[in-house]
């Protein structure tokens, strides 16, 4: 990769950015397709955000990507953004159209390219999705628009239902909430026809936890897990053990990556290659020279 006075930068703001997959997956991506670009990561506070993106447009860096802490304040230092933040309420993908900066959230668009990508196209099926944080959000918006039915359980009941009532204007009553317990769970599982975790359970160094008991899962049903750290979750284990289908959080990761590099060059992505440069990155040995 050759940096030159022509090279767009685009960059992933939040705290902590330093362990993240983003760089590796969009470099080896505009590498691969010989693209004029670069990806690098800024470590920004909360209270360093508005003076962040006055720079961004100054420096007229190309786009960002946006994690924790700051997908929904940027919002307000924005000048568009699409119809899926308006309903989400967070930004995850930005893209500097000539000054112009717009804001989107291809969380969802990722998960769906996941799950298609992966042979488990969501129409005319009933998904149990697990939380309602900005994760979930994203992902019962998009799911919706393509399914048949959605159960959105969360440990915290009002967030399930404020998300389902934000939902229900353009969805009616297709999507549906109820509380994250072993009740409800059972009931709703024996029905559904694919099983998503959106919840935080599972995750380093968490990784003994599962938002599900092994006896709750079944050969026929399907489990997609946003978690990618580690890449196989005890949830994942679990249903793998008993012979069901497996969908890893990495392809979530990279997918969404990937709807954002179609944003910010207009090209497809090459997934393949974005894909194994994040697998290489988690598997390299983690002592900081990799
Ligand atoms: P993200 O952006 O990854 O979705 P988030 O917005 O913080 O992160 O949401 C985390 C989700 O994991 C929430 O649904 C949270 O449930 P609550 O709304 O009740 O907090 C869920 N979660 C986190 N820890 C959990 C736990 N120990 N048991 C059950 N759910 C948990």
């Amino acid at each position: 990769m050759t940096i030159q006075g022509t090279t767009k930068i685009c960059a992933l703001i939040g705290d902590p950015v330093e362990h993240s997959l983003s760089p590796c997956i969009h470099n080896a991506a505009f590498q691969h397709l010989k693209l004029d670009y670069v990806y690098v990561a800024f470590q920004v506070r909360r209270e360093e955000l508005a003076k962040t993106i006055q720079g961004v447009r100054s420096l007229k860096i190309h786009a960002l990507n946006v994690t924790m802490p700051l997908k929904v304040d940027v919002i307000q230092y924005l000048d568009r953004v699409d119809d899926v933040v308006k309903m989400v309420g967070a930004v995850n993908t930005i893209l500097n159209d000539e000054g112009s900066l717009i804001g989107y959230n291809t969380d969802g668009k990722g998960a769906l390219m996941a799950l298609k990508a992966n042979n488990e196209s969501p129409a005319d099926k009933k998904i149990v999705i697990l939380g309602a944080g900005g994760a979930s959000r994203a992902i019962s918006y998009s799911l919706a628009e393509e399914t048949r039915e959605i159960m959105i359980l969360n440990r915290t009941l009002e967030k399930a239902e404020s998300l389902v009532k934000d939902l229900s204007s353009k969805f009616g009553n297709k999507v549906r909430s109820g509380k994250l317990c072993r009740n409800l769970l059972r009931k709703e599982l024996t029905e559904a026809d694919l099983l998503i975790n959106a919840t935080s359970l599972g995750m380093h160094p968490n990784e003994d936890k599962t938002p599900v008991k092994k006896n709750l899962l079944r050969p026929d049903l399907p489990v997609f897990d946003l978690v990618y750290d580690p890449l196989e979750t005890r949830l994942l284990m679990e249903a793998k053990s008993v012979g069901a289908k497996t969908i890893e959080g990495l392809a979530m990761l990279v997918y969404q990556g990937a709807a954002s590099f179609e944003i910010w060059t207009g090209k497809k992505a090459p997934i393949q290659v974005m894909l194994e440069a994040a697998q290489e990155k988690i598997e390299a040995p983690k002592s900081g020279i990799v």
